[in-house]
């Protein structure tokens, strides 16, 4: 018979659907093996003075598969924030560690499940370092972190792009216009790339791919010579064109850059060059909201079951990851400090380039 335990768990960084059913998971495991949970208010600044809990009772939670956001509520910036830029990681002061500590000893917990991207991970990363047993689970829409094939959420988000294509299909079909549909992903083209294939895009500009609006162009007007009247165009918020800059909404000294623009600029232009009617639509925080698709619910119920065992183990400072067939785990170092971005000679890529998509990528051309 185990010993029992208390557990915390909290949610860091941005949401995204099936953050609710890794904690359903996460204290459903818990309680069969006769452990209690406590949740954390906010994200890590729910660790410090005064220390902000949640009961958390399987018996009383209910919906929580399937319902989105964090019933934990979270945060991507303040007292805790170890990253502010893309690379740039700085140590959270010791004061606050320590603080984070105190109360963790306090609360009476033996363990700490985070789940979060990147920058929470590496939050996470650091607590561990100063003495508080953690495990991992990672989360983002964005889907850039090392060590695992895929995070949860992504493909709610992916879901969600497909579907506005999908529509925006429809409208740009019967007006003979260029749309133009901005989605998230920050540094990474995982989003704009796998829902610019499943929603069928023509064009798909990832901050992998820097652009030229030659090649964009070149695309819509052979389209057009085609009879192709209208043009589905995705766009990253981090693409941006060769020898160009990130188009961002500023930033802060706690907190990442904030991207988003990109679409914008890139309609105003295809309008300017080609004389096409050209709108844009930003698609947001709706790739964030509403509940997980089946597959993320089913990923997020593995990753909550696995971490449970991870602690049960003792495998501290470790994460989940999927390596398929299966959940396996792996030192938080793994997955932090260096973002997973599309590969440029990979599979995906090809794959669109071997369906005539443009990926914006060839300077050269017979237009304009
Ligand atoms: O990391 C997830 C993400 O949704 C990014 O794709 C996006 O750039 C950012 O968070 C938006 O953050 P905020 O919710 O602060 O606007």
């Amino acid at each position: 018979m185990e010993a029992k335990k208390r557990i915390g768990i909290l949610t860091g960084g941005g949401d995204c659907p099936g953050l609710n059913a890794v904690i359903r998971a996460v204290v459903k495991a818990a309680t069969i093996r006769g452990w209690e949970s406590i949740g954390l208010r906010g994200g890590f600044e729910g660790l410090l003075n005064p220390a902000q809990t949640m009961e958390l009772d399987y018996k009383k939670l209910g919906h929580l598969l399937v319902s989105g956001g964090t019933i934990l509520g979270t945060t991507n910036k303040g007292r805790f924030s170890a990253k502010t830029g893309q690379g740039e990681v700085h140590r959270i002061p010791v004061a606050i560690l320590d603080e984070a500590k105190a109360n963790f000893q306090k609360l009476g917990l033996s363990a700490l499940v985070c789940v979060g991207g990147d920058g929470s991970l590496t939050i996470a990363q650091q607590l561990f370092e100063n003495g508080i047993p953690v495990v991992g689970v990672p989360k983002t829409i964005d889907n850039d972190l090392e060590a695992t094939v895929i995070t949860f959420g992504f493909d709610s988000a992916v879901h969600c792009a497909t579907d506005a294509l999908d529509r925006l299909h429809t409208t740009a079909e019967s007006h003979n216009r260029v749309m133009v549909l901005e989605v998230m992903g920050r540094h990474a083209g995982w989003i704009a790339i796998s829902a610019g294939i499943s929603g069928g895009g023509d064009i798909i500009l990832i901050p992998e791919i820097p652009f030229h609006y030659k090649s964009i162009c070149g695309k819509i007007m052979d389209r057009e010579k085609m009879g192709r009247r209208f043009t589905i165009v995705v766009a990253a918020e981090g693409a941006k064109p060769a020898g160009g800059s990130l188009v961002t909404q500023g930033g802060g000294l706690d907190r990442e850059v904030r991207l988003g623009g990109i679409g914008a600029q890139v309609a105003e232009q295809i309008e300017k060059k080609t004389g096409k009617e050209t709108r844009v639509c930003v698609l947001g925080h709706l790739q964030r909201g509403g509940g997980p698709t089946s597959f993320d619910r089913l990923l997020c119920t593995r990753f909550g079951a696995r971490a449970v065992e991870l602690i049960s183990e003792g495998k501290f400072g470790h994460m989940v990851a999927l390596r398929p067939p299966d959940t396996v785990s792996v030192p938080i170092t793994q997955a932090i400090g260096r973002l997973r971005r599309v590969p440029v000679d990979g599979d995906l890529v090809q794959t669109g380039k071997s369906l005539g998509i443009c990926f914006g990528d060839w300077p050269e051309g017979d237009w304009p």
